[in-house]
C-alpha cells in the first residue's frame, strides 16, 4: 500500500511508523509512505502556509492553496484522500479494514486551527480519532495508518493473527495470559492449561460474550447519564474549537 502524507510537520508521522511492526512492514514494502509538506507549495518569501480566519476568531488557519497543491502532486486517479480532523466520522476497525483493501491513501494533516473549509469537498472521508482536539492531524494519521498497516496480508507474520481479534467480530478478544501460569497469586483459568482445543475455544467464546455484553452496558449506561441539554452544549462548544 501506497500512502502519501500532507503535512507541515513530517517527522511527527514519519519517526513513531519507523518503529516495530510498522517499521518492518514499510522496510519489507508492505507499505510506501512518502510525505509532501505544503510550505513546498508557496510562493512567498516567507513560504507563508497559515493565515488569520474571516470573521475573526482565535488562532491561525491553514491556506487553502499550499495544500491544495501539496494534494495535486501526489494524488492519482486510483487515490482515497483522507482529511484528518475532530469533526470528522470516527475511526474504527471497521473503517480500518476498508481502508486496508485500498491501494493509495492519502492523509492530510491539518494543524493550527485548521485548514480553509474550502479543502474539504476534495477529501473521499473525513476522520477523527475520537472526541479530543488534537494539536494537529499528525498523531491521528499515525493511529489510522498503524491500524490499517497491520491489517495488510503479510505484515503480521501469523495468518489469523487479525481474524480472532478485539472488534473483527464485534466481539471483544477473551483474556490472553502467557508463561507463568501462577503469577504472585494469580493463576491462569484451568481450561487455558486443559490442552483442550473444544474446552479452550468454549472457553473463549463464553468470556468474549460476557465482555462484549459487559462494555455494550456500560456505554449505555454512560450514555443515559449524560443529560441531553448539557450534551448538545459540549458538541457544539467542542465544534467551534476544532481543529
Ligand atoms: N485533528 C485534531 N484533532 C483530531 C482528532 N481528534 N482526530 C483527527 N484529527 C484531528
Amino acid at each position: 500500500m501506497y500512502a502519501d502524507v500532507i503535512t507541515l510537520f513530517p517527522e511527527m508521522v514519519d519517526f513513531p511508523l519507523s518503529q516495530s511492526i510498522t517499521g518492518r512492514a514499510r522496510k519489507e514494502k508492505y507499505l510506501k509512505l512518502s510525505f509532501v509538506n505544503p510550505r513546498d507549495f508557496t510562493e512567498d518569501r516567507h513560504r507563508t502556509v497559515d493565515d488569520r480566519p474571516y470573521g475573526g476568531g482565535t488562532g491561525m488557519l491553514m491556506k487553502a492553496e499550499p495544500v491544495f497543491r501539496a494534494l495535486e502532486k501526489v494524488r492519482k486517479k486510483t487515490s482515497y484522500v483522507i482529511l484528518l480532523t475532530p469533526k470528522g466520522q470516527t475511526f474504527n476497525q471497521e473503517t480500518a479494514l476498508k481502508l486496508a483493501k485500498k491501494k493509495r491513501l492519502v492523509f492530510i494533516c491539518g494543524h493550527y486551527e485548521g485548514i480553509d473549509e474550502r479543502i474539504t469537498p476534495l477529501a473521499d472521508m473525513q476522520l477523527s480519532i475520537g472526541d479530543y482536539v488534537l494539536t494537529g492531524g499528525e498523531p491521528a494519521a499515525v493511529v489510522v495508518i498503524d491500524a490499517v498497516t497491520r491489517l495488510i496480508p503479510g505484515v503480521l507474520k501469523k495468518e489469523d493473527a487479525t481474524v480472532n481479534e478485539t472488534f473483527t467480530d464485534g466481539l471483544m478478544e477473551a483474556p490472553q495470559y502467557t508463561r507463568p501460569a501462577v503469577w504472585r497469586g494469580q493463576s491462569v483459568p484451568d481450561a487455558l492449561l486443559s490442552g483442550n482445543h473444544k474446552k479452550i475455544e468454549e472457553w473463549r467464546r463464553n468470556m468474549s460474550e460476557e465482555l462484549t455484553s459487559k462494555a455494550a452496558k456500560v456505554s449505555a449506561e454512560k450514555k443515559a447519564d449524560r443529560e441531553p441539554e448539557k450534551k448538545k452544549k459540549t458538541v457544539l462548544k467542542h465544534r467551534r474549537k476544532a481543529v
